[in-house]
């Protein structure tokens, strides 16, 4: 029997999909082994409805037998057809290279949902309006609060259970947001579910196991209902800050019911679900909530509660359509890490200040124990004012304030549709009460994505910085990867998410997350054919009747993240799926621009956006992404065999190539604006004559040095500098800039403090102190797309870009005398990869572990005259080696755990 393991079974990306949007879903997974050169030969999966069976080896639904195969990646299931509201299992079992089979692996669970909307017998159902004077309004709602912040719904409804139930399932969802609860219990671990969606085209449902909270006879359910992006504020048009997609909050939810004898039941939302409020006064994403747990009803979701004060439901047609309602595709929100704040300070006024040490997107928990009526206002902030006061200049219209009135004795608070980004909580108190009386807990909130990478170093301000990337992710990977989590802002902008795509790949398993964004992409696509500049679009409108078309960079993600996903993932399926669409930016541009540079149709076009230092002029970031569009449709256009549209765009390249040199290349090679980002530019996306290319180079080192030995680019910029260095040979300016802490650079920002990535490199700074309060938001991603060079380059773990999901790997690392020692990890859809290297007197010792059935292609730094494995030369090791052109050593190697001793010249 064979010991190589399949693990990480994942289907449509997924570790356990909750519905499918598809009856053929692909299947993959990683293998894990001991020794080296452990290869797949071939595979079968498995699928079934009896879980101990599929563990076994037997599926009742699809066998595929013994498949000659190396393949692991995205295999599309052909089975018997899938039927709604199945739970299936499967398992695969694999060959090695002496043929040899493991046993059948840990069976892996797929729900497939709803696949039909003709399965949903549930109706949309609203809270009944209060007439005005409220027959029951509870204090100090819509009617009375300045922000015209609805109180969360209450729906419940009673059922009866005839026999003794085999499995219960429930698919609910909400234009809003929801919880459910069954027999007083909550149900499923998500938060804010069902995510933002143009909720106009489409609504992601959930799907909860709710067989255990069942009780035999009498069963009651109930469901809060909160205003989120649906009809809550999001963005920063205090014209329209709220109601982006509609104004009453609706449920839409469904119970299957399987009896021991097979028989089935559904109970669905209809105009017999009862509605009411609770305690929530309003909960609101950018506002906070207010809670009065003296407004509280216990026994509200219990069998046997006397709801005759409550009102009908009342069934609506959601306006201006019913949207689709189609399985989640992304990872479940979820309460991820907890934060025991420091008490730091009483205020001048009175106010007691709390440092969670770290900057999170979430909310504060609070327990005390305090007389009825009592009051707690939590404010979050980002940073503290010099004056001891909560800095909150920077949230502009987001108010992040919680307020909770006691009901009496001891009590836990806890918001549930609101989300802050902050370090700091000020909390007013009633008369009496210190911190001593209060337990705070911070909680991260955050799409739940499998973290699959680590990286640490010889360089504790680098340390951090992976750290700051990393809660910068965690803080906007919030159903959409958005701009930042604290002001009034808060959108899925396209630009900064291209910009940080692949590092967010090396941090967290991303490609569930992005499957689901690149809908949200598609449906905000305008007829024209333009790409938005945020997506979902609603809430950016500004009263224009089609959302605003995206500018150079951000419009473009529209082309780059399918093309990054296929790269990534090999996901072959999305670049088929968004092709036509690509096609329909490509065509916008090329139509308003004849002349083959970028000056028209740019819309907001705001150029390699906060950059310091000379502006590069927009139409060359804009030309460049082109160009750089074009030959990713060229290769597109290729793997899906459309030869035409390969030629067409492979010729559209060299047109804006050659349009772009005679433009913005003068005769000394300078490119216009001689800025760092225009050689970047330039140069990563192959822009200049090879012949030129040493003149761009020497520009780009001007340019740097001119800076003082700093960075001057924007967001844009940013991701080419360090990876373009060592590219050109120059790792140890590369290390110069990644190592400052001079302003500007990331250590600048961490030697005053930052747990996050500021949007901006100038957010704080000792003479000036913060940045404008209209833009400064210290928890922004896209400065921190360094992390793909601390992960492909400084510990050398390069994913190859050819579509292969990590099973060729590029190992180059760059060893640094300063740093001393890297280890990284990155776990990909194939398996674990590792990479350690420690600088030693005589060179490096690199130990590496590549995955079972990939090969990893080694390149060693030019300094490196020689190398060994295992203390033997690799001509003993029977490892063939070559020089690269640049005379670099280079070999490859098969799966394994490796020690190499690099002896520099
Ligand atoms: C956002 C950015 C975004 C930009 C567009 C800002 O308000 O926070 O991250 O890319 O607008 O220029």
């Amino acid at each position: 029997m064979s010991e190589l393991r399949a693990v990480d079974l994942r289907c449509e990306h997924l570790f356990a999909p909750q519905g499918l949007n598809t009856r053929q879903p692909r299947l993959t997974w990683a293998l894990e082994a001991t020794g080296r050169d452990r290869r797949q030969t071939a595979y079968r999966i498995v699928v079934g409805t009896d879980r101990h069976k599929v563990a076994s080896g037997e599926g009742s639904l699809w066998d595929t037998g013994k498949v000659v195969s190396s393949e692991t990646l995205l295999v599309p299931y052909a089975g018997r057809a899938l039927r709604s509201d199945e739970i299936v299992h499967w398992s695969v079992q694999v060959w090695d290279e002496n043929d040899l089979v493991s046993s059948a692996s840990e069976p892996a669970t797929i729900y497939t949902g709803l696949l039909e909307q003709g399965d949903w017998s549930a109706q949309w159902i609203t809270r009944a309006l209060v007439p005005p004077g409220g027959r029951f309004p509870p204090q100090d709602t819509v009617y009375d609060n300045p922000y015209w912040a609805r109180p969360a719904d209450y729906y419940r409804r009673e059922f009866e259970l005839r026999r003794a139930v085999r499995r219960a399932t429930i698919y609910a969802t909400a234009l809003g947001l929801y919880a459910l609860h069954l027999n007083g219990k909550p149900v499923g671990d998500q938060v804010l579910a069902p995510g933002w969606t143009d909720y106009h085209s489409r609504v992601e449902y959930q799907s909860y196991d709710a067989t255990a909270l069942l009780n035999g006879g009498a069963n009651a359910i109930g469901a809060i209902v909160g205003e989120g992006w649906y009809s809550g504020r999001v963005s920063y048009d205090q014209k329209r800050a709220g109601s982006h997609y509609g104004v009453r909050p609706a449920l839409l939810c469904q119970i299957h019911i399987e009896y021991d004898d097979g028989s089935t039941e559904i109970v669905a939302t209809d105009g017999s679900w009862r509605s009411g409020n609770e305690a929530i006064v309003y909960s609101d994403l950018l506002l906070g909530e207010k809670y009065d747990a003296r407004l509280e009803k216990p026994g509200w979701d219990l069998v046997g509660f006397d709801d005759s004060a409550w009102w009908a439901s009342e069934v609506i047609q959601p306006l201006p359509r019913a949207p689709k309602v189609e399985a989640t595709r992304g990872v479940p929100t979820r309460k991820t890490v907890e934060f025991e704040p420091k008490f730091v300070h009483r205020t001048s006024s009175g106010k007691l200040i709390f440092d969670l040490g770290q900057n999170i997107a979430g909310h504060m928990r609070l327990e005390t124990e305090a007389p009825r009526g009592a009051t707690f206002v939590l404010r979050h902030g980002e940073a503290m004012q010099p004056d001891g006061e909560l800095y909150t200049a920077n949230l502009r219209w987001a108010l992040a304030t919680d307020t909770y009135i006691s009901k009496g004795g001891r009590q836990v608070f806890e918001p549930r549709f609101t989300v802050h980004g902050f370090r700091f909580v000020e909390v007013s108190a009633p008369e009496g009460l210190g911190p001593e009386q209060l337990r705070l807990t911070g909680i991260a909130v955050h799409s739940d994505m499998p973290l699959a990478g680590s990286f640490e170093s010889g360089s504790e301000m680098l340390n951090q910085l992976q750290s700051n990337i990393v809660w910068t992710q965690r803080g906007n990977f919030l159903s959409v990867p958005t701009d930042c989590p604290q002001r009034d802002e808060r959108m899925g902008w396209l630009g900064d998410a291209q910009v940080f795509f692949n590092t967010a790949t090396y941090n967290m398993d991303t490609s569930a997350f992005f499957t689901k964004w690149l809908v949200d992409i598609a449906d905000a696509q305008t007829e024209e054919g333009a790409f938005t500049d945020v997506a979902p679009s609603a809430v950016y409108t500004r009263f224009a009747p089609n959302p605003p078309r995206g500018a150079p960079g951000w419009g473009d993600a529209g082309v780059i993240i399918p093309w990054r996903m296929y790269e990534r993932y090999g996901d072959l399926e999305v670049l088929q799926q968004y092709y036509a669409g690509m096609i329909r930016w490509l065509d916008l541009i090329e139509r308003n621009n004849p002349s083959f540079i970028r000056d028209n149709a740019v819309y907001s076009n705001w150029g390699d956006w906060l950059c310091l230092g000379n502006f590069t002029p927009k139409n060359v970031v804009a030309t460049a992404y082109w160009a750089h569009m074009a030959e990713l449709m060229g290769k597109a256009a290729r793997l899906l065999g459309k030869r035409q549209d390969e030629a067409r765009f492979n010729a559209l390249r060299r047109d804006i190539r050659s349009a772009f040199q005679r433009a913005f290349i003068d005769k000394d090679g300078r490119i216009a604006g001689d800025t760092q980002s225009a050689y970047l530019f330039a140069l990563d996306f192959d822009l200049v004559e090879a012949a030129d290319r040493e003149k761009a180079v020497g520009h780009l080192l001007r340019c740097i040095s001119d800076a003082g030995g700093h960075i001057q680019t924007g967001i844009h910029g940013i991701r080419h500098i360090c990876p373009v260095l060592s590219d050109l040979g120059q790792a140890e300016l590369a290390y110069d800039l990644l190592l400052k802490d001079t302003y500007p650079s990331w250590g600048f920002s961490i030697r005053n403090g930052a747990t996050t990535i500021w949007e901006r490199w100038d957010g704080w700074t000792p003479e000036r102190g913060f940045q404008s309060v209209n833009m400064n938001s210290l928890n922004h991603y896209a400065l921190g797309a360094i992390g793909e060079f601390m992960f492909a380059r400084v510990a050398g773990i390069d994913v190859q870009a050819d579509g292969s999901g990590g099973r060729h790997i590029r190992m180059r690392p760059l060893p640094n005398a300063e740093l001393g020692w890297c280890s990284a990890t990155y776990r990909s859809h194939a398996g674990q990869i590792a990479s350690e290297w420690r600088c030693t007197p005589g060179g490096v010792d690199w130990k590496i572990a590549v995955p079972a059935n990939c090969t990893a292609r080694i390149e060693l730094p030019k300094n490196f005259t020689d190398v060994h494995l295992d203390g033997a030369t690799l001509q003993a090791a029977g490892i063939p080696r070559s020089r690269s052109a640049e005379g670099a050593i280079c070999f490859d190697i098969g799966s394994g755990d490796y020690l190499f001793s690099l002896i520099a010249g």
